[in-house]
């Protein structure tokens, strides 16, 4: 790659970018409760996030992913929309409900038959598999058993990681153990906006060290069964930016960034809990033993990073976790969620993981944006805003691969308008549009763009 990518903005033409380097990668992502639907059948068991989203009050609108974007059955059609995008890697999660329908014991081969088929699709196509064993929707019978905070969920999660690669080790070379493990913990176990909706801050804690842990085993369990594998973790960590010079909001986005970041990051590259947050949280985790920090340390090859906006983090005494509130800033641009839109953060972001951690490599494993899409006319989606997104956030992507990054991949979120987890189905984000009623799929303007970025890339 030569200089920096020089954006040039028009509205049919958003984007303009110098080259990456050749091998690198270019995808679109999903996961499997947001689009797969058929949620009872082949011996699927229930997960989390079916108890969850049928409970009144969890999802907006009553959404469930009971149908969502029917692409168990629909895959196929999907992978003509890979193929028409042209890209090089799909993303997708395996639903472990589908595998061990009750968390563990015998797997159900019509699940793994079916993720068999996808698999050998994609590679028929050119299309390398980069799957994520873990994008949140945890058995329902393992939460009845105490969930993410107890340890045995680790073991289940090892045990079925293993599973999983028996059956596609010797064809899927990319391994993701877990998708944003911060929001599993705490959206999940703290704040309750997730599933399965408890609320205790040592419930939060709690599952982030068993969470940690399962991926530890199950990196171990990757490369004990399949030599050679490709094995990393997604995270979602966040540019943390104080509101102010005042010293109290410079400490709040310090700890904001030890919540979000260093609880992850630090004991993943084998420092252990960064002490400045095992402090902070004393009355409500108790440091665990070296072992599990041993486990927890096992080496990876790459970090996949989640990055949608930056954190504007100011101190606020009545937030009894952190002492913490995020703010935005009057004059920057947000997403239909409210989302500040921060391309520069990315960048920022890639080169403080990079010279902080020992990453091996990085990839940008989502990105994208939610925006109140007017609907398709004549099969066309003008869709300008999303477009401009992605394209900044390539480009600075492309930035921070100039400053000597080894960023490998960008992967678009999403594929297709999904199950956006509580907020249902009213945020799309898909560079396909998803006609919920009729099932029918429309390549909106950003999927065009996105499909032009590859042809002039490859
Ligand atoms: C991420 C999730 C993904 C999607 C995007 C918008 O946190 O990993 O499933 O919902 O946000």
């Amino acid at each position: 790659m030569g200089a920096v990518p020089v954006l040039i903005h028009t509205t049919e033409q958003p984007a303009s970018l110098k080259m990456f380097p050749s091998d690198f990668v270019w995808g679109v992502a999903t996961a499997a409760y947001q689009i797969e639907g058929a949620v009872a059948e082949d011996g699927r068991g229930t997960s989390i996030w079916d108890t969850f989203s049928r409970t009144p009050g969890k999802v907006l609108n009553g959404d469930t992913g009971d149908v969502a974007c029917d692409h168990y059955h629909r895959w196929r059609e999907d992978l003509a929309l890979l193929r028409d995008l042209g890209v090089g890697a799909y993303r997708f999660s395996i639903a472990w409900p589908r595998i061990l329908p009750t968390g563990s014991g015998a797997p159900n081969a019509a699940g793994l038959d079916w993720y068999e088929r996808l698999v050998e699709a994609l590679l028929e196509n050119g299309i390398q598999p980069w799957v994520t064993l873990y994008h949140w929707d945890l058995p329902q019978p393992l939460e009845a058993a105490g969930g993410w905070p107890e340890r045995a969920t680790a073991d289940a999660f090892a045990t079925y990681a293993e599973v999983v690669a028996r059956r596609l080790g010797d064809r899927v070379h990319t391994w993701i153990t877990l998708n944003e493990p911060w929001c599993s913990a705490f959206l999940g176990y703290h704040v309750g906006v997730h599933a399965p909706g408890r609320r205790d801050p040592r419930l939060g804690l709690a599952a982030s060290h068993t969470l940690l842990l399962a991926h530890g085993r199950a990196v171990e369990a990757l490369r004990s069964t399949i030599p050679g594998a490709r094995v990393g973790i997604v995270l979602n960590p966040t540019h943390v930016e104080p509101a102010s010079d005042a010293d109290a909001d410079l400490a709040a986005a310090r700890r904001v960034d030890g919540y979000h970041n260093r609880w992850f990051l630090d004991p993943l590259y084998g420092r252990g809990y960064p002490v400045d947050m095992l402090d902070h949280f004393a009355d409500q985790f108790a440091p665990p033993p070296d072992e599990d920090l041993d486990e927890i340390a096992a080496p990876t090859d790459f970090l996949g990073v989640n990055y949608y906006r930056p954190t504007i983090a100011r101190a606020d005494p009545t937030d009894t976790f952190l002492g913490a509130a995020s703010v935005q800033r009057p004059d920057e641009a947000v997403t239909v969620m409210d989302w500040i839109v921060r391309p520069s953060g990315l960048r920022q972001l890639l080169v403080r993981l990079d010279r902080d951690y020992p990453v091996g490599s990085l990839a940008v494993t989502e990105n994208g944006a939610a925006y109140a899409d007017a609907p398709p006319v004549d099969g066309r989606l003008h869709d300008p805003e999303r477009t401009l997104y992605i394209a900044d956030h390539v480009a600075a992507v492309g930035q921070a691969v100039d400053d000597g990054v080894p960023v490998m991949a960008y992967f678009a979120w999403s594929l297709l308008d999904n199950f956006e987890w509580a907020q249902g189905f009213s945020n799309r984000f898909g560079l396909v549009y998803v006609d919920y009623a009729t099932q029918r799929r429309i390549l909106k303007d950003s999927g065009r763009w996105y499909r032009g970025l590859i042809a002039e890339q490859r």
